[in-house]
């Protein structure tokens, strides 16, 4: 089974509200996407990976990347869209239909590791579906109109995070009935949950967390000071 990645990056960074796109934000003095995307080459399992960036921001990709832009598993950019389902859409159309499987990163996540990934792709091999997530320490409510509606039980609460990996046939099924349906997911797994596929749950590092505002940002430049690593 051939195993391609995407890498979502051509969000706008709205809640981070700089002046580059979220992806482009240095960290450690390399933008953001440059982390993940180093892991996700890193993996054995994966043989291409496609960024997907804002597309005034392809042509100028290859120059912020680095070393990174001459690795050979490193597919042309590809131009998102105006939502996370759009920018997967576009991703998806330009994966060749030879790859089975298809594992989706987004960028704002910039401390996946390559061992992570590794066994999420495995239990897509297995299942067809799988995404990391980490149990949650919080009791989750589920809130509308300011009124708690529901408690479930906190030890089946996960936050669900990326990458998701899928049977790029049921991952192209799932977003196809979701336009049909006009539904937007926030991640790829309702796609295919959608479908009544069983997406197995892989045990995700806590530290996969995603940078969506300025602390999340000031706490990853912290992490990378004190040696954490990417
Ligand atoms: N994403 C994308 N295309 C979009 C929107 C989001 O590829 N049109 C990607 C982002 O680049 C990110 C991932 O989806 O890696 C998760 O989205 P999020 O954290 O919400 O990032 P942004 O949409 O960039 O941030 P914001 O919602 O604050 O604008
Ligand atoms: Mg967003």
């Amino acid at each position: 089974m051939r195993v391609a990645a995407l890498l979502l990056a051509a969000g706008r960074g709205e809640r981070l509200a700089l002046d580059v796109p979220k992806a482009f934000v240095l960290l450690a003095g390399r933008p953001l996407l440059a982390h993940s995307l180093e892991a996700l080459l890193a993996c054995d399992a994966i043989e291409r990976v496609v960024p997907v960036v804002p597309s005034a921001w392809c042509s100028g990709l290859a120059a912020r990347l680095g070393p990174l832009a001459r690795h050979a598993k490193l597919a042309p950019p590809v131009a998102g869209g105006a939502t996370r389902q759009d920018s997967l859409a576009a991703g998806l159309s330009a994966l060749p239909r030879d790859f089975a499987l298809v594992a989706v990163h987004d960028a704002a996540r910039p401390f996946v590791r390559a061992e992570a990934i590794a066994r999420v792709i495995a239990a897509a091999r297995a299942h067809g579906a799988a995404l990391l997530a980490a149990k949650v320490s919080d009791t989750i409510k589920r809130v509308r109109g300011g009124v708690v509606v529901e408690t479930p039980p906190r030890d089946e609460c996960h936050a669900a995070q990326t990458p998701q990996v899928f049977r790029a046939d049921w991952l192209r099924e799932g977003l196809d009935k979701a336009v049909a349906e006009g539904r937007a997911a926030t991640d790829c797994s309702q796609l295919v949950e959608a479908l009544g596929v069983r997406v197995h749950v892989v045990a995700g590092d806590p530290d996969n967390r995603k940078i969506t505002d300025a602390a999340d940002l000031a706490w990853a430049e912290r992490r990378l000071a004190t040696g954490g690593g990417a």
